[in-house]
């Protein structure tokens, strides 16, 4: 049984469509990645799957149980830090967690054993007994993780956590989510950072505009573009760009003496800028063919219509 069934999911604000017919299933146990530019809708499919909005049309199934239908069976299997921190400034760091903990019903000594060792992983030890107020924004998002995970959820929704974080604060979430996702846990992250989703992501959904655009796991993204190939060439000095011009080559990205060859066909445009190279006299001083980008697939499918 996958972990989460989103079917057809529809969410307007208006007449505008923020979410449109969104589906995919998500196995248990797998590292699934929300990738998409600002206003794609990924916090509005997150909060309908987490059965925060509810959608207009189509159904979210958690672990097989209808949301709409037993709302409170389908989220106590789950766990979501949001994209704003829902924690209490005024209470410590301690006292966040363990509140959590009573909301999801654990007993005293469960929850302050668990707080205790949660607080001590995200790298707040020695600080727990202060109200979080005075924590920097890292602090605080590694506090409302530990609150999100102190049931133990075996499904974690993540809303672009690393989020102008600093880098200590970002790794520290980052491998506590690995080590989670490692044990057992279905993790579900959103992104507008390519690299990011790559590195940490078992698949990869790209939405943009409210629709799925893209569906599958990093490397597959990466093969099904093999237009966006190219051929990186440093010359000893600056070339047109306008010298290249050849059915092999797609596009042209010229910095200084360095240009970028697009092409589905490298072996062809390598012999196109050879060709160049004897015409004008050129040196090269380096030449490396780069296999596509996951930056090249998202920019791509997401590049604004003309
Ligand atoms: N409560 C709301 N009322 C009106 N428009 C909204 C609301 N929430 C989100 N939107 C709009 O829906 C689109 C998707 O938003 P969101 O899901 O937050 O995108 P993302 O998380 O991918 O940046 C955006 O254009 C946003 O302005
Ligand atoms: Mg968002």
């Amino acid at each position: 049984m996958p972990a989460i069934v989103a079917e057809g999911l529809t969410k307007r604000f208006g007449d505008f469509v923020a979410v449109d017919n969104v589906s995919f299933e998500v196995p248990e146990k797998q590292f699934f990645g929300l990738l998409g530019p600002n206003g794609a809708g990924k916090t509005t499919t997150i909060r309908m799957l987490t059965g925060v909005l509810r959608p207009e049309e189509g159904k979210v199934f958690i672990m097989g149980v209808d949301m709409d239908r037993d709302p409170l069976k389908a989220k106590s299997s789950l766990g979501v830090i949001p994209e704003v921190g829902n924690v209490y400034p005024d209470l410590t760091a301690r006292e966040n967690l363990e509140m959590f903990g009573r909301f999801y019903g654990l007993t005293r000594r469960t929850r302050s054993e668990r707080a205790a060792a949660l607080l001590e992983e995200l790298g707040l030890g020695g600080r727990e007994d202060e109200p979080i107020k005075r924590f920097s924004k890292g602090m605080k998002q590694r506090v409302s993780i530990g609150c999100a995970i102190i049931h133990e959820p075996k499904l974690i929704f993540l809303d672009e956590p690393t989020e102008g974080l600093d880098v200590h604060s970002r790794r520290m979430i980052v491998d506590k989510v690995k080590r989670m996702n490692k044990a057992g846990s279905t993790v579900v992250l959103t992104t507008h950072n390519i690299e990011e989703a790559n590195q940490l992501c078992d698949r990869v959904c790209i939405v943009n505009r409210g629709n799925v655009v893209a569906l599958d796991t990093p490397s597959n993204l990466r093969s099904t573009f093999e237009g966006a190939r190219s051929v990186e060439v440093l010359f000893d000095r600056p070339v047109e760009c306008s010298e290249f011009s050849d059915q092999c080559i797609t596009r042209v990205e010229e910095k200084g003496n360095k240009m970028r060859f697009y092409t589905s066909d490298p072996d062809e445009a390598i012999r196109k800028v050879m060709k160049v190279r004897g015409e004008k006299g050129l040196t090269i001083l380096e030449l490396n063919t780069l296999a596509p980008s996951l930056e090249d697939v998202f920019v791509k499918l997401t590049e604004a219509p003309q």
